[in-house]
C-alpha cells in the first residue's frame, strides 16, 4: 500500500446536559464512526476525536433544574455518554472532556495568542441583564423571537428553526429563561472576534474553494451568512461556569462555550497523542492532513465560519477539508427533544436490546437524514431488522456456514471449473469494495450501506440459483465450486460490513475463523481467495434475530406514556415537518430562463450496469430527445411509457454513463419517499405546452 494518508476526524462534542439519543447518533456519531472505521480498514492514519462539551449555559440551566452543581451535572452525563458510546461501538481514538486541564490550558493559550496578536476587539456595550437573578443573559439564558424567521423560541446565540446565528440583543421580545422576566440593559465589557475581517478569506475558501465538494445544505447556509455580511461576535461571557478569560480585565468572565468547545478537538487530540506516544501537531498543522468535522445542521455556522476564522487568526492550523453536516432526525413524526423526553435514548436502547447495537446502527444509516430531515419509526426499525438483516444478510451467512459444516466438516472445498455465472458473480464481488468506497468518500452513507446489502443479496441469489443442496446429490464438484465461491462472498461481507456493523463483523470473522489484518479492504478486489481451500471455519451462530411485535409495542407504549406525561405538565412535543426549507430567493428573470414543457415518454429502458438510471425517449413537442433519468428504482420501463410529464428542456446537455441527456423530468416525492411525476392533472394537454 502507498503511504497512508493522515486524517483527523472529529465528531461534535456532545453537551453534557443529557444522554445521547438517536438524533445525535444518526446525525453525527454513526456516520463519523463508519467513516473512521472505513479509513482504518484501508490502512490510513486516523485520529477519531471527540469528548464532552462541559461548559455553556445549557449545563448551568440543567444544574439549576436538578438542584445540583454544574460539576455534578457534567460528571453524571459524561459517564453515561462515554459508556453508552463505548458499548454501542463508536470507535473514538480519544474521548476527552472540556473540563480537563489540558483543555483549559489549550483553550486559554489559544485565546491569549489571539489577544496578543490583536485579533480581538474590546468593547463595552449594553447587554441583556436579568435583574431578578442578578445575571447577564446570553445564549440559552434568553429566548425571544428570531428577527430572521419569526420563530418565537430562538435562543440568544442561535435560532434552531432557521439556523441563524444571533446575538442576544437581536432577539425581539427577549425573556429570561431563568426567571421568565423581561431583561433590562446593562453595560459590560467583552472581547469580540471581528468576523467581518475574515469575509474575504471565507469567500475564497468556501464559496470558491468548496462549491462542488461540500454538501449543498452546508454550502448554502455558509453562502447565505457570508452574503448577508458578517459581524463581530462576542467570544466572552459574564458567567461563572467556564474557562476564565485569561487577560487583564477578564476577571469574573469566561470564554464563550463556542469559543472553547471546538478547541476541544485539539486538546482531545493532544491527550490522545500523549497517551499513545505520538506527536499531535501533524494532525492539526500538516497541510497533508485531511480534517473532517461531523456535525448536525445546527452546528454549521460554528464549524464553517467561526472556528475556521479562529484557526485562520491563530495562523498555524489547517482548515477542515469537509464538514458533512446532516439534517435532523425526527421520531414517530415529532421533533426529538431532550427536555420533552421525546427520544430514544441510547443507554435505554442498549438495555432493551442487548447485543443488538448493529440493528440500530443499520436502521439509522438506512434512514439517515443526509439531504433532508427524516423520520425514525419503530416499525421501520423492526422491518429493517427482520426483512433485511435477518432475511438477507443473516440468512445467507447461515446457509453458507451450515452447509460448509454439513458437507465438508467446515473445511473450505476446492473450486473446480467456473461457469459463466461463477465468473460474473466473482467479478461483481470484486467490484463491491470500490462501489462502497466511492459512496463513502462522498459521505453518502445510506447509499454505501445499501450497496453493502446488495452484496449480501448477490450472495443470497447466487446460492438460491445454484442450489448446492440439490447438486450435492448429483455433482460434487459443482457443489464444491459453488460453496467455495459463496464462502468468498461471506468473507468479503465480514470485511466490508465492519464500518457499518462492527459487532456483526467480529462475530462473522470468528465464525469464519478469519484473521483481521489492517488494509483488509483491498483484499477483496484481489484475485486470490480470502478463504483458501483447506481453511477450517467454525460452527454457525445466528448473526441477527427476529424482533417481535411485542418488543416494538413496548417501545411505542413508552412513547405514548411520554406524551401523556407531557400533557399533564402542559408540554407538547412538536410535530415535525419533513418539508425542506425554502431556497434562496431568485429573480423573475432567473425563473424565466427555465424552459419547461409538457412531454410524453415514448420509450424507456434500463441503462446497462446502472441501477438507478433509465434512458428515455421523450416527445417534447419540439423534438424527440434522449433524457437519462435517475428513476429506475421507482419505476420499471413498461410502467411509464406513454406518460405525460413535465420536462426542463433547456438544461445544458450532460453525458451520463456515455449517453447524452438533453433535459430533465420534474419529479417530487410522496410521503414514503417514492418518486412521483409532476404531470398534467388531465388528458388533452399537448406536448410542447409551456409551463409558466
Ligand atoms: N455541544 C454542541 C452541541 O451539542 C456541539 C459542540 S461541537 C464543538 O450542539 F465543536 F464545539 F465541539
Ligand atoms: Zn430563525
Amino acid at each position: 500500500m502507498s503511504q497512508p494518508k493522515r486524517y483527523t476526524i472529529t465528531a461534535a462534542l456532545p453537551y453534557t446536559n443529557g444522554p445521547i439519543h438517536i438524533g445525535h447518533l444518526a446525525g453525527v456519531y454513526v456516520p463519523a464512526d463508519i467513516y473512521a472505521r472505513y479509513l482504518r480498514l484501508k490502512g490510513e492514519d486516523v485520529a477519531f476525536i471527540c469528548g464532552s462539551d462541559e461548559h455553556g449555559v445549557a449545563i448551568s440551566i440543567k444544574a439549576k433544574k436538578e438542584g445540583i452543581t454544574p460539576q455534578e451535572v457534567v460528571d453524571k452525563y459524561n459517564k453515561i455518554i462515554k459508556d453508552s458510546f463505548a458499548d454501542f461501538g463508536i470507535s473514538f481514538d480519544n474521548y476527552s472532556r472540556t473540563s480537563a486541564k489540558i483543555h483549559h490550558d489549550t483553550a486559554s493559550g489559544f485565546f491569549k495568542k489571539l489577544y496578543d496578536q490583536g485579533d480581538f476587539i474590546e468593547e463595552t456595550s449594553e447587554q441583556l441583564y436579568d435583574a431578578e437573578a442578578n445575571q447577564f443573559l446570553a445564549d440559552r439564558f434568553v429566548t425571544g423571537t428570531c428577527p430572521k424567521c419569526g420563530h418565537e423560541e430562538a435562543y440568544g446565540d442561535q435560532c434552531e428553526n432557521c439556523g441563524s446565528s444571533l446575538n442576544a440583543t437581536d432577539l425581539i421580545n427577549p425573556r429570561s429563561t431563568i426567571t421568565g422576566s423581561v431583561p433590562v440593559m446593562r453595560e459590560t465589557k467583552h472581547w469580540f472576534l471581528p468576523l467581518d475581517r475574515y469575509e474575504d478569506f471565507l469567500k475564497k475558501w468556501i464559496l470558491e474553494g468548496h462549491k462542488n465538494d461540500w454538501k449543498p445544505n452546508v454550502y448554502g447556509q455558509c453562502k447565505s451568512w457570508i452574503d448577508e455580511g458578517l459581524r463581530p461576535r462576542a467570544v466572552t461571557r459574564d458567567l461563572d461556569w467556564g474557562i476564565p478569560v485569561p487577560v487583564p480585565g477578564g476577571e469574573g468572565k469566561v470564554l464563550y462555550v463556542w469559543f472553547d468547545a471546538p478547541i476541544g478537538y485539539i486538546s482531545s487530540t493532544k491527550e490522545w497523542a500523549e497517551r499513545e506516544g505520538k506527536d499531535w501537531k501533524p494532525y492539526w498543522k500538516d497541510a497533508d492532513t485531511k480534517l473532517v468535522h461531523f456535525i448536525g445542521k445546527d452546528n454549521i455556522v460554528f464549524h464553517c465560519i467561526i472556528f475556521p476564522s479562529m484557526l485562520k487568526a491563530e495562523g498555524s492550523y489547517i482548515l477542515p477539508e469537509n464538514v458533512p453536516a446532516n439534517e435532523f432526525l425526527n421520531l414517530e413524526g415529532n421533533k426529538l427533544s431532550t427536555s420533552k423526553n421525546w427520544a430514544v435514548w441510547l443507554h435505554e436502547y442498549l438495555e432493551d436490546f442487548p447485543g443488538q447495537q448493529d440493528v440500530l446502527r443499520y436502521a439509522l444509516t438506512a434512514n439517515a437524514p443526509e439531504t433532508k430531515d427524516n423520520d425514525f419509526t419503530w416499525k421501520d426499525f423492526q422491518a429493517r431488522n427482520n426483512n433485511e438483516l435477518v432475511a438477507i444478510f443473516g440468512n445467507f451467512i447461515n446457509r453458507v456456514v451450515v452447509l460448509t459444516n454439513k458437507y465438508y466438516d467446515g473445511v473450505i472445498p476446492e473450486a473446480f471449473d467456473l461457469n459463466e455465472e461463477d465468473e460474473r458473480t466473482l467479478a461483481e464481488l470484486r467490484a463491491y469494495p470500490s462501489v462502497i468506497a466511492s459512496s463513502l468518500e462522498r459521505y453518502r452513507f445510506r447509499e454505501s450501506q445499501n450497496e453493502l446489502m446488495n452484496l449480501a443479496r448477490l450472495g443470497n441469489k447466487y446460492l438460491a440459483d445454484a442450489e448446492p443442496w440439490k447438486t450435492i446429490k448429483t455433482d460434487e464438484n459443482r457443489t464444491a465450486t459453488v460453496m467455495h465461491i459463496a464462502l468468498q462472498i461471506a468473507a468479503s461481507l465480514a470485511i466490508v460490513c465492519e464500518p457499518f456493523l462492527p459487532h456483526t463483523s467480529t462475530k462473522l470473522k470468528q465464525m469464519l475463523n478469519m484473521e483481521v489484518t489492517a488494509e483488509d479492504w483491498s483484499r477483496i478486489a484481489a484475485d486470490d481467495d480470502i478463504l483458501p481451500q483447506g481453511h477450517k471455519i467454525n460452527k454457525a451462530e445466528l448473526l441477527f434475530t427476529k424482533i417481535e411485535d411485542e418488543q416494538i409495542e413496548k417501545q411505542l407504549e413508552k412513547l405514548e406514556k411520554t406524551k401523556m406525561d407531557n400533557k399533564a405538565s402542559a408540554q407538547v412535543v412538536e410535530t415535525a415537518s419533513a418539508i425542506a426549507p425554502q431556497k434562496e430567493p431568485i429573480q423573475y428573470d432567473d425563473f424565466m430562463k427555465m424552459d419547461m414543457r409538457v412531454g410524453t415518454i415514448l420509450e424507456a429502458e434500463k441503462m446497462p450496469k446502472a441501477d438507478k438510471l433509465l434512458v428515455l425517449k421523450v416527445d417534447t413537442g419540439i423534438d424527440v430527445r434522449t433524457i437519462v433519468s435517475g428513476i429506475a428504482e421507482s419505476f420499471s420501463p413498461e410502467d411509464i411509457i406513454g406518460k405525460q410529464v413535465t420536462v426542463l428542456v433547456n438544461l445544458a446537455p450532460r453525458k451520463l454513463r456515455g449517453t447524452v441527456s438533453e433535459g430533465m423530468i420534474l419529479m417530487t416525492e410522496d410521503t414514503d419517499g417514492k418518486l412521483v411525476f409532476m404531470n398534467p392533472d388531465r388528458a388533452g394537454v399537448e406536448n410542447g405546452g409551456m409551463i409558466s
